[in-house]
Order: structure tokens, then sequence, then C-alpha cells
């Protein structure tokens, strides 16, 4: 099928490359220039493992990159993939989807082929069928029904994202005519998953709350962490056996600094307003927020019981990427952890196998290593904030240290001389 993607972010790119890889002729929308030269010359301007691959098997054949609508009539199929990101108030920005509607719409005008628009980017219910199919219909002329709409949200982990999009639990296709739902269901013929069809809010809805409930998961077992270490339990047992409750399930159990990234916590924000705007006061997912803000002041306070004034002392943070495999900083932990340490006026020299350069923009003042040893060297406390696996192997780099004060934001080490944030 003729695809065109709008957006050549994260969910855009990672969908419209594994879209061709599947055999569809994909055209990347993108209005930023510097990213469409980057992907029609199979550069990705993200890293995303598998993601280079793909470039090079399908650019300038079955993938190209452009920053004009002209070749949107061309396509039967329009993935909308532009950002919502969160607003002052914790609402989501619709800026970017409105704008892609009405450049769709224009786009569409005076063609007379059947088109059928999916919003693939996070949206509160109501969006497609409210705002979208609006906009697209106002902006083309052309008389309802002649363009179709459909909502398939991404459940596509960053750093894993290629992996996820060919093993997806499952597909949500919300459409509110069976035609739409087949033409969706034909693109991903070649995954094997269970499809699901809903209603259009009903696919909107279930994007927001499996993001909520994973970082309920997540927040949950942050609070059963700090339970465990005022007890003396290491929680990553208990977990263990919780999550081998076939109702639980071992995964996003992990407790630790708490969750960051592009999602979570904006998603979260965004259901948290979505809940007030409509009367209804959301106690239980406040409370997922709340935990998840307070977890990097414990691991300060953990910090401060070793080394009372943190006052020009050098605290080596290794890890500053959200979560490893990626080198997104956004909402990350660490950059809250370099915010209150810089606070109370200590010295930092971080170290991370990717994310370095994008901590820099945000934080010139700090030191960077080139490894990790060199950041552990004569260091006063090291903090472990990403969960990255090269970070297990550290052993004899610890001795560097001028004091070995050790504190885990993530699980990764084996050693017994340290402390973790709830364990
Ligand atoms: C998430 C969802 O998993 C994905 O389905 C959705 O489409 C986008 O948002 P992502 O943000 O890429 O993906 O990362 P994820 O692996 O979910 O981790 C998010 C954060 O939670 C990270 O900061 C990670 O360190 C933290 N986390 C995850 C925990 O603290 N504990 C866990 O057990 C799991």
């Amino acid at each position: 099928m003729n695809v065109s993607v709008i957006g050549g972010g994260y969910v855009g790119l990672v969908t419209g490359a594994c879209l061709s890889e599947l055999g569809h002729n994909i055209e990347i929308v993108e209005l930023d220039e510097t990213k469409v030269a980057r992907i029609n010359k199979r550069d990705s301007p993200i890293y995303e493992e598998g993601l280079s691959d793909i470039l090079n098997r399908h650019t300038g054949k079955r993938l190209i990159a452009r920053s004009d609508y002209n070749g949107i009539p061309d396509s039967l199929i329009t993935f909308i993939c532009v950002g919502t990101p969160e607003s002052e108030d914790g609402s989501a920005n619709l800026n970017y989807i409105i704008s892609a509607s009405q450049s769709i719409g224009k786009a569409l005008k005076g063609s007379k082929k059947p088109h059928t628009i999916i919003v693939k980017s996070t949206v509160p219910p109501g969006t497609t069928e409210n705002i979208v199919a609006p906009e697209v219909i106002a902006h083309s002329g052309r008389p309802e029904g002649t363009i179709r709409f459909g909502m398939n949200p991404e459940f596509l982990r960053e750093g894993r994202a290629v992996y996820d999009f060919f093993h997806p639990d499952r597909i949500v296709i919300g459409t509110n005519d069976a035609r739409t739902f087949n033409e969706i269901k034909e693109l991903y013929a070649d995954l094997k998953a269970p499809i699901l069809h809903t209603s259009l809010v009903a696919a909107e809805m279930i994007k927001y709350t499996s993001n909520a409930f994973l970082a309920t998961k997540i927040s949950f077992s942050n609070e059963i962490g700090n339970i465990c270490k005022k007890l003396g339990i290491d929680v990553y047992e208990v977990m263990e056996g919780v999550g081998l409750d076939s109702r639980i399930g071992p995964l996003f159990l992990n407790a630790g600094a708490g969750f960051g990234g592009s999602c979570f916590p904006k998603d979260v924000s965004a259901l948290i307003r979505l809940a007030k705007s409509l009367g209804y006061e959301p106690d239980i997912l406040s409370a997922v927020m709340k935990v998840n803000e307070a977890q990097p002041e414990r691991l300060i306070e953990i910090l401060k019981k070793h080394l009372s004034n943190l006052k020009n002392k050098r605290i080596c943070i290794l890890g500053l990427a959200f979560k490893d495999n990626t080198d997104d900083i956004r909402e990350s932990r660490a950059l809250v952890i370099i915010r209150l340490l810089l606070k109370e006026s200590a010295e930092i020299i971080a170290f991370d196998p990717l994310a370095m350069d994008a901590t820099r923009a945000v934080f010139p003042e700090i030191e960077y290593a080139q490894s990790a040893a060199e950041a552990l060297n004569n260091a006063d406390a090291c903090l472990i904030m990403t969960e990255w696996p090269e970070f297990s192997s550290l052993n004899s780099e610890f001795e560097k240290m001028k004091t070995k004060v050790i504190i885990e934001g993530r699980k990764v080490l084996k050693r017994k001389d340290i402390e973790g944030i709830c364990w």
C-alpha cells in the first residue's frame, strides 16, 4: 500500500521504516529539512536498535522522506505521528495535531481518490472525531464520508521500538466503520498478534490507560520498596514473588528512582488534567505522580545520610538517559538529581554511554567523563541513575573513589557494599 506518515520523530520514523520492511511504500513527511536529508541519506536522526539496517535496505526505494505534503493524494493511507507534548497546565498540547490535520486537508483538496487518515499520536479521547476529522474535512473542501478516519495507538518502547513493532502484544484499531478497520488490518497482515477492533474513542483511551497502568505498577513498586527499605526487606525478592502471580505479571515491578521518558510523565499528567476537567478527582493517578516525584528526593536524603553536607563534594552520576539503550534524556530522573545536587552546591561528574551530548546542552556547567572509570576517580559518592547493563560489570573501578559511597537509583550492581534507593 502507498502510505504517508506525518512526522519523522521516534514514532513516525520507526512506524514508516517498519511498514516499509513489511513491503509498503512509505513517504515520511517531516518539516525539519535536516531530518529529511538525514533520513534520505540513510543516516538515522535517532538511535534505535535495528533502524539503520531497515533504512539501509529501503531508503530511496520503498521509503523516502520529504518536507511537503504534496505526495499525500497519491497515498491511500496517512498516519499522523506528530508530538503531543505537555502544556503548562499538564494537558496534551494538540497544536501539531491541528496543523498536521489542516495541511493534510489542504493537500487532499481537489483529489477525488478515497483516503484514510489514522491517528497514531497519543491524543485525548475524542480528538480524532472532534478535532482531526473536522479540520481535515474543512480544509479539503471535500464532502463528509469521502475521507475516513481511524485511531491506531503505538506501544513502542524507545530503544526497543523496532522489536516492539514486529512483536506486538496486540494491535488496537479504533474505527467507527468496518471498511476502515479492514484496510488498517491489511497493513499489518504479516504481523502475528491479536487484533482488537474498538471505537475511535476507546482506542484513544486504551493508550492513556496502558501507560497510566504501567506507571502505576512502577510507583506501586516504589512505594512497596520504600516500605521494604524501612523494614530491611529486599523489595526485589518481594516483587519476584508477587510478579509470579499470573494476575499481576513480573514486568514493570522494578523499584528505583521512578519513571521518566517522553510518555509516562506526560500521559499520566494529561489523564489527570482530563479527569479534573470532567469534575473527577483522580486520586490514584495523582498518587502515582506524587510517588514518582518524591523518589529522586529520597535518593538525595540517602546520600546526605552518608555525606551530611554535599557542598563541594564530588558526586559521580552513572547514567543520564531516562532508561538504558537510548540517548533520550526527556524527564530522566538523572536530570532531576543533577538539579537537586546543583542546589546543594555539589561538584558533579557524569558518564553515560549515549546521552552525554544531550545532557551537555542542558547542563553545560557540570563535568563529563569519557568512561565510568574516569567518572568514579576521586569521587566522594556515586549514584547509579540508568539501568545500563554495562554498569553491572563495574567492580575494581569503584576502588578509585575517594570514599566508597555507592547508591543505586536503578538496581544493576551485584555487590554488597552498596545501598539502593529502596533496597
Ligand atoms: C513507554 C511504554 O512502555 C510504551 O509502551 C509506550 O508506547 C511509550 O512509553 P518508554 O517510555 O520508551 O515506553 O520506556 P519504558 O521501557 O516503558 O520505561 C519508562 C520508564 O520507566 C523508564 O524511566 C524506566 O527506567 C522506568 N521503569 C520501567 C521503572 O522504573 N521500573 C520498571 O519496572 C520499568
